[in-house]
């Protein structure tokens, strides 16, 4: 009997695997020698589209082939060695092998009885990092999310319903008063779009001045909270970022976690990056006070290098994400009730849901901690070797962050501080290929060029490669 359409024949499989693995297998081995950057020409891009009408079916290795080259082709490569950019890293091996199972059993995470693996494994994830956050792993629940921006609006959700319960029910227009959060002017602005998505409106979302450390000043806040409290707004949450995106500030968590608990704010502490700093035990001291946080964004696709997107929400209020997110319904599958489960549709913003943490799984338990721990130490290690040779070139690194992430400007030249100059070079540096770095704006007010380390791959040739790269962009702009 033929085999369905969606299911190509045995020996079709067979070829397609071999080709799969060798697309990928010589992408990670051959990435190093090829550029970072791609060339921007939409029109060409969909030029080359535009056979693809789906009137008729192409084969399935001239469909992959394109797929490859084109990857190849039109992309900026995150997983190249010599990307200093936003967090995006190479993908593990075994994050490799755990999306490509998650896509080939298609484990379905709404129901546990669907799913009873997979979902245990995410809840012995969450519990395993919760405990490396101080958490009590008897007293810890969580959910995965798609990334940093998903895990961050089931932290305002879940402060929400935890501080003004009739929000479930009736939404805000139930609330007396206009509910207000607090983020440093160096957050994420995942949380304005969640402060969007939760119908609070962008102006809840009350921005405290970062100091000169770019680290959210507590005394500010609670003097922020008092007027706010004075004009008639209900401060119900504190955000604090561990490891800001921009410059890699960590807030002081103390005393910030002080403020939260006097003032009775529910505090979630945003560590989709740095918080990987509790796999490292020297490093760990950074984070001190996460442990007092109510919840906590911790996104795996970041220094946990796996495959996107693989974001964790974690807390130590075990029942506040049914609290928010269960909905009753008849349809769903009943087989485990009665047992001591967790349904994740009851428990989290998605309904049906990919199994993210398959490839977090994998990952981990083969490098173990241990492993984790040097591949992070080599990065802080090559971000320290990064901010050295800048300074030796002529560079001033602006920012002061135990963690890989250097923002710097230039000294050798006049105009060295101004926005337009430094993203001349940032877009020099890009075009030619070589690196790709970014620039970006400290305390809302002073451009700096950007370049983070993120990739375990990176070396010290890289390093040279791309302070290399920005004297050859310093020469081109000068002459
Ligand atoms: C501190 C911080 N929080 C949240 C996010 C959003 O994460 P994601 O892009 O996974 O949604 C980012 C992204 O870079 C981030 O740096």
């Amino acid at each position: 009997m033929a085999a369905p359409p969606l299911m190509l024949d045995a020996g079709t499989r067979a070829e397609l695997w071999r080709k799969l693995t060798e697309a990928i297998e010589t992408y990670a081995a051959k990435l190093e020698n090829s550029r970072v950057t791609p060339p921007l020409d939409p029109a060409k891009l969909r030029a080359s589209l535009a056979r693809f009408d789906f009137s008729a079916p192409v084969g399935a290795f001239d469909a992959f082939d394109f797929l490859v080259e084109g990857l190849w082709k039109y992309q900026t490569h995150t997983p190249h060695p010599r990307y200093y950019g936003l967090f995006n890293p190479a993908p593990t091996t075994m994050g490799i092998a755990g999306d490509a199972l998650a896509a080939a059993f298609n484990p379905q995470l709404a129901a546990w009885s669907h799913s009873p693996l997979a979902i245990e494994i995410e809840q012995h994830l969450v519990r395993a990092f919760g405990a490396r956050f101080g958490y009590d792993p008897a007293r810890t629940d969580g959910t995965f999310a798609s990334g940093g921006m998903e895990a961050n609006h089931t932290a305002v959700l879940t402060a929400l319903v935890q501080k003004f319960p009739e929000f479930s029910s009736r939404g805000l227009r139930a609330l007396a008063a206009q509910p207000v959060l607090y983020v440093s002017t160096e957050a994420h602005h995942s949380l304005l779009k969640a402060a969007r998505l939760c119908g609070l409106g962008t102006d809840a979302v009350h921005e405290i001045p970062a100091g000169g450390d770019l680290r959210m000043d507590a005394e500010a806040l609670a003097s922020g909270i008092a007027r706010d409290r004075a004009q008639g707004f209900a401060p119900f949450l504190v955000v604090s970022t561990a490891g800001t995106t921009s410059a890699g500030a960590i807030d002081p968590l103390p005393a910030i976690a002080e403020v939260a608990e006097r003032e009775e704010l529910w505090l979630h502490v945003d560590a989709a990056w740095g918080g990987a700093a509790a796999l490292v035990p020297e490093l760990r001291p950074l984070l001190e006070g996460i442990e007092r946080a109510d919840s906590i964004t911790f996104d795996a696709h970041k220094w946990l290098s796996v495959p996107m997107g693989a974001g964790v929400y974690i807390t130590r209020h075990v029942d506040i994400l049914k609290t928010t997110f269960s909905i009753a319904q008849t349809y769903m599958p009943r087989e485990a009730a009665g047992l001591d489960v967790i349904d994740p549709y009851t428990h989290s913003m998605q309904w049906s849901r990919r199994a993210i943490g398959l490839k977090v799984f994998l990952s981990l338990a083969v490098a173990g901690w241990e492993g984790y721990a040097t591949a992070i130490r080599h990065m802080v290690a090559m971000g320290a070797l990064l901010r050295e040779q800048l300074e030796a070139s002529g560079w001033q690194v602006v920012n002061k962050t135990p963690l890989p992430v250097c923002c710097f400007v230039d000294q050798r030249h006049a105009e060295g501080r101004s926005e337009d100059y430094l993203h001349k070079i940032a877009m020099q540096v890009v075009g030619s290929g070589k690196a790709w770095i970014s620039t970006t704006r400290l305390a809302g007010s002073m451009p700096v060029l950007r370049a983070c380390i993120t990739n375990y791959r990176t070396n010290a040739d890289d390093i040279a490669a791309l302070v290399g790269a920005l004297e050859e962009a310093r020469t081109a702009l000068n002459v």
